[in-house]
C-alpha cells in the first residue's frame, strides 16, 4: 500500500482524458495534474525542447512526492521517456507501449492506422513498438497538427464543419489503406472520437491512448502493491497559463464539473 499521490502531466488539456480514466478505475487515489498550457503545443517542437519541458514538468510534480508519474502525452512519451526514466527513481508510465499493445491485439487484418502530433509521428516510436510486438502489422501513419488547436479551442463535436473537414482531410489516406484499428496517438484526440468514428465507420476500432495508459499504470501499481487504501480520492489541477480558459474546457474533458480550484504554476522555475 502507498498513500502518496500519482502525478499526471500533459502539454495542456489532453492528459485529462487519462486523469478521467484513472479516477474511474482508481477512485481511492490522490492525483496531481499538471497541464503546461503556457507552452502547448509540444507536438510542433523539436526533441530537445520537448525533453527540456518534460523534465521541468516532472520536477514540478516531484515536489508532491508522488509514488508514480503518468506521462499522459503521446509527444513526450514518444520523444523523452527513456531520459525521464533514467533520471527519475520512480515508476514513470507512458502511452506508447500500452497503445501499441492494444492496437496489435485488436487488429484482425494487420492493418493499423496511427495519428499523432508531428513530433510523435516523426519519432517513429509507435511504429517501432508495434513492429517489435508483431512484425506482420502494417502501419499507415499521419501527423495531424491541426487537431490539438481544434480541441484546445473546443472545436471537436460532430456537426462542427471545420472539425469534420480537417478529419476528412487527414484521415482519408488511412481509411483508404483499409485499416481495422486506429491509434489515437495523442491524448487530445479522444475528444474528436465521435467525429473520427463517424468518418472511419463502425468497423474500425479506435484506441484511446489516455485510457490504455491509465489502465496500464493502474494494473502495474496493483501488481506491485502500491495502490492507496482510502474510500474516496481527490485530484488537484495546476496549469502554467490562464486558469479561466483551462477551467472552462476541463470539465468537458473530464465529463464532470471540475473539483476544487485550479492553481497556476511558474513552470520555468523548475
Ligand atoms: N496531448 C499531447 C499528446 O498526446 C500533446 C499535444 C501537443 O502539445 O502538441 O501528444
Amino acid at each position: 500500500m502507498d498513500q502518496r499521490p500519482i502525478g499526471v502531466f500533459d502539454s495542456g488539456l489532453g492528459g485529462l482524458t487519462a486523469l478521467r480514466e484513472l479516477r474511474r478505475i482508481l477512485p481511492g487515489e490522490e492525483l496531481v495534474y499538471f497541464g503546461d498550457t503556457g507552452r502547448v503545443p509540444y507536438g510542433t517542437k523539436g526533441k530537445e525542447t520537448i525533453l527540456h519541458y518534460a523534465c521541468q514538468d516532472v520536477s514540478f510534480l516531484r515536489t508532491f512526492d508522488p509514488k508514480a508519474i503518468v506521462v499522459a502525452c503521446g509527444t513526450v512519451s514518444a520523444n523523452a521517456l527513456e531520459e525521464l526514466q533514467r533520471e527519475n527513481d520512480l515508476p514513470i508510465f507512458a502511452v506508447v507501449t500500452p497503445a501499441a499493445r492494444a492496437a496489435v491485439e485488436s487488429t484482425r487484418n494487420k492493418r493499423v492506422g496511427l495519428i499523432g502530433t508531428s513530433a510523435s509521428i516523426r519519432s517513429g516510436a509507435y511504429e517501432r513498438e508495434m513492429a517489435r510486438l508483431d512484425p506482420g502489422v502494417r502501419v499507415t501513419a499521419r501527423a495531424c497538427p491541426l487537431f490539438v488547436p481544434l480541441v484546445e479551442n473546443g472545436r471537436f463535436r460532430p456537426g462542427d464543419r471545420v472539425a469534420e473537414l480537417v478529419v476528412e482531410e487527414y484521415l482519408t489516406p488511412i481509411k483508404d489503406a483499409g485499416v481495422d484499428t486506429l491509434v489515437l496517438g495523442c491524448t487530445h484526440y479522444p475528444l474528436l472520437m465521435d467525429t473520427i468514428r463517424s468518418f472511419m465507420g463502425p468497423n474500425v476500432t479506435l484506441i484511446d491512448t489516455g485510457a490504455v495508459c491509465a489502465n496500464h499504470a493502474a494494473d502495474t501499481l496493483r501488481e506491485r502493491g502500491l495502490l492507496a487504501q482510502r474510500e474516496k480520492g481527490s485530484y488537484r489541477c495546476f496549469v502554467s497559463d490562464s486558469i479561466e480558459d483551462f477551467t472552462h474546457l476541463a470539465s468537458i474533458f473530464l465529463g464532470e464539473p471540475l473539483e476544487g480550484e485550479v492553481e497556476r504554476v511558474e513552470i520555468w522555475r523548475y
